[in-house]
């Protein structure tokens, strides 16, 4: 098959890149020009492990290049995936679909002979209804199909979710288009992956379901954890405890500093608001984003706790700055609400991250950025993880103490054990544990 993919941000490199190692020919178009120089030059501009091998190896081999004119990767496609951002809308929080509708524009005033055009931004539903009518302002009906097909894949472990999801959800409404999916996701099915054919409508609103389920599950076991902590409960017990049954899962029910991220904050704010605008407010959906919200600013209340409840011209080690490991991502990272809360009480923050520290330099002003995870500990007087990062897990906790003025560790994503953190010495506080 021929894929052209628009826009080669996060979901759009990802998986066009992944297509061209399915064997598909791949063009992806940006119209950053030096965005697609870098690309052709080997260069990846997100931190993703793995990405920079699968595109050296496909681009080698001919199946994937990148350009930034739309015209001719249209004109070639079977299939042209629209995969631009679609950040939140400053005001009310719904998707601003302003380069979704612009790609699709473009793409309507190049297309020759009959092409699917398939949506993989994330879009709130009746997107893909009208994608189609700015469509046919420029093609007839029998040149063009629309189909939603959502991406399911996590930063960090980008390549092995597009390559083994646990289903591919798409939402085709003609044979004919079908038949063109079924090819492209030919490989996956082949290793027996569900591939779930629905509306238009259902695909959409499926990813959203999505991600705002397994943001209520980590809302859940967060709100859970705070009551561990008052009744002398361990909430990796209670995890496990409702993990095991089977209609939970245990997945997604890891308790920290509250969720982030480019996806989950933005689309829970954005399915609230479709829940608005059809007139049927999903209030669950509010409260997560409120009380996790609410919950990353708190976790400056635990630093100034740990601290005897002052934090004014000390220092304070942060360890982990992006909003989850393996990503150089800090879009509403918890450490963008917590840095500013502990400065703003008086700390002298000293903060040391393996990937995120560029992208963190323009967004979090008065901080010190040190060069490993070491050197922020020296004479501070409390360090905080906020992000678990591997290499936070093995530090050696012998140098940890003895560089610090004082050893107090309030570990966000609870690394360590508490018992062991008591014997050596530590004044540790964790997430949901007694310490
Ligand atoms: C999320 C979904 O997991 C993907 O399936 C989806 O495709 C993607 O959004 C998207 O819509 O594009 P991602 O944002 O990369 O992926 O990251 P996650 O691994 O889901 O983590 C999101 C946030 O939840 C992070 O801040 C993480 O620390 C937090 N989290 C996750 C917890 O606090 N506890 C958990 O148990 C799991």
């Amino acid at each position: 098959m021929r894929i052209t993919m628009v826009g080669t941000g996060y979901v759009g490199l990802v998986s066009g890149t992944c297509f061209s190692e399915f064997g598909h020919e791949v063009i992806c178009v940006d119209k950053d020009q030096g965005k697609i120089d870098r690309l052709n030059a080997g260069e990846i501009p997100i931190f993703e492990p793995g990405l920079d091998v699968l595109v050296a190896k496909n681009t080698k081999a001919g199946r994937l290049s990148f350009q930034t004119d739309l015209v001719s990767a249209v004109e070639k496609a079977d299939a042209v995936f629209i995969g631009v951002g679609t950040p939140s809308r400053r005001g009310d929080g719904q998707a601003d679909l302003t380069y979704v509708f612009q790609a699709a524009k473009e793409i309507g005033q190049a297309i020759k002979d009959y092409t699917v055009v398939v949506n993989k931004s994330t879009v709130p539903v009746g997107t893909g209804r009208k994608v189609a009518e700015i469509l046919a302002e420029t093609c007839t009906s029998d040149l063009f199909d629309v189909v939603s097909n959502p991406e399911f894949l996590r930063e960090g472990a980008a390549i092995e979710d597009f390559m083994r999801p646990d289903r591919v959800v798409v939402g085709a409404e003609t044979d004919k288009s079908k038949k063109v999916m079924e090819a492209i996701y030919r490989p996956l099915s082949l290793i027996q992956t569900p591939i779930l054919f629905t509306s238009l409508e259902s695909s959409e609103l499926t990813k959203y379901a999505g991600n705002a389920f397994l943001a209520t599950k980590i809302t859940f076991i967060n709100e859970i954890a705070d009551l561990c902590e008052k009744v002398g409960a361990d909430v990796h017990s209670v995890a496990k405890g409702i993990g095991l049954d089977g209609r939970i899962g245990g997945k997604f029910l890891h308790a920290g500093p509250g969720f982030g991220g480019s996806c989950f904050p933005k689309d829970t704010r954005a399915l609230y608001q479709s829940s608005l605008e059809f007139e049927a407010p999903i209030k669950l959906v509010e409260t997560v984003i409120n009380v996790n919200e609410s919950r990353k600013i708190r976790m400056a209340d635990r630093v100034i706790t740990a601290c005897g409840g002052s934090i004014d011209g000390k220092k304070i080690a942060v360890l982990g700055l992006t909003f989850k490991p393996n990503t150089d991502d800090m879009r509403e990272s918890p450490s963008l609400d917590i840095i500013p809360t502990l400065c703003k009480a008086g700390a002298n923050i000293h903060a040391y991250d393996p990937e995120g520290m560029e992208e963190a330099k323009s967004l979090l002003s008065d901080i010190t950025f040190c060069k490993d995870a070491y050197e922020p500990l020296e004479g501070a007087d409390a360090v905080v993880i906020i992000t678990e990062w591997n290499e936070f897990r093995a530090l050696d906790l012998d140098r940890v103490k003895s560089s610090m003025k004082s050893p107090i560790m309030v570990d966000l994503r609870n690394i360590y054990e508490p018992r062991e953190m008591k014997d050596l010495g530590f004044e540790y506080t964790c997430v949901g544990r007694q310490a």
